[in-house]
């Protein structure tokens, strides 16, 4: 029997501790949301984030562009961006249309606006133990396991996928909590046999329920970030969560796991974005 690690508890603390702040300090923040077509899972997404900036008192301004907005008219609205004042935050939903070069917009706004985490500097500050925004998913697994007093120092660590999002930066960041840390991928060969090392098992791979008991030592902590919607609609994670549950010692559910956890992270750049500009 593992404990469930609930994400929707510690997102509520963590957002919570943000609107206080929000309050308290008379943070006056707001988040530049840019939607490039309609595609309907980013404007579930963009929903969503909305609605958790209204929840913590951050304004957000939603700039909505048609699909065939051009890179360049792209690019010139994130300039602007960048050079107005008023806003704190800049995050470009994606994935973009085909004919936008992701890295190319990624690049252009400004590392101090850059509340997702992704651009080259950020993730580099990352690399070298430097402050930077931290890449929101893997930001919020590090909550979830010390919200959850689950001890990272000397574990063992093992990530399944080496997404730039995801598995990369979580990687530097168990580092940086001082755990040891392995991350695969769909090349690495006997993947069971070095996830059965894990003590804390991070999967990010993207493949329904690929993870069942087989792969995953007694006693381990199991977080999953996968999201997918099953045969009948419903919600599941990249871990067979029914097959793991009775072997982990705690583990995360889908939904109600890591997913919470990136808008409330996202919440805390904005308040972090502010207080790096007011420097
Ligand atoms: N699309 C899916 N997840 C994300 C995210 O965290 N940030 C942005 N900008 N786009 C996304």
């Amino acid at each position: 029997m593992a404990a469930i690690i609930d994400g929707k508890q510690i997102s509520t603390l963590v957002k919570d501790e943000c609107r206080r702040r929000v309050e308290t300090e008379k943070l006056d923040i707001t988040l530049a949301v840019i939607q490039v077509g309609d595609d309907p899972a980013s404007t579930v997404y963009v929903g969503n984030k909305k609605k958790a900036c209204a929840y913590i008192g951050i304004k957000s301004l939603a700039i909505e562009l048609p699909e065939e907005t051009t890179e360049e008219e792209l690019l010139k609205k994130i300039h602007e961006l960048n050079e107005d004042n008023s806003v704190n935050g800049i995050l470009v939903q994606l994935p973009l249309p085909k004919h936008i070069n992701e890295d190319k917009v990624i690049q252009t706004i400004s590392p101090k606006k850059d509340v997702d985490g992704f651009h080259p500097q950020s993730v580099g500050a990352l690399s070298i133990g430097q402050p930077g925004f931290v890449s929101c998913t893997p930001a919020g697994v590090i909550q979830l396991l010390k919200r959850s007093n689950i001890e990272i120092e000397g574990k063992e660590c093992v990530i399944v996928g080496r997404s730039n999002i995801v598995g990369k930066p979580m990687g530097m960041l168990m580092l940086r909590e001082n755990a040891t840390v392995t991350i695969c991928h769909s090349h690495t060969a006997n993947l069971k046999e070095i996830t059965k090392r894990a003590d804390i098992l991070i999967v990010a791979l993207g493949k329904p329920k690929f993870i069942t008991k087989e792969y995953v030592k007694e006693g381990a902590v199991v977080i999953d970030v996968g999201i997918h919607r099953n045969e009948n609609n419903k919600l599941c994670g990249d871990v067979d969560f029914d097959d793991v549950e009775p072997v982990a010692s705690a583990i995360t559910p889908v939904p109600g796991g890591v997913g919470p956890m990136t808008i409330a992270m996202l919440m805390n750049n904005c308040v972090e974005a502010k207080g790096i500009q007011e420097e």
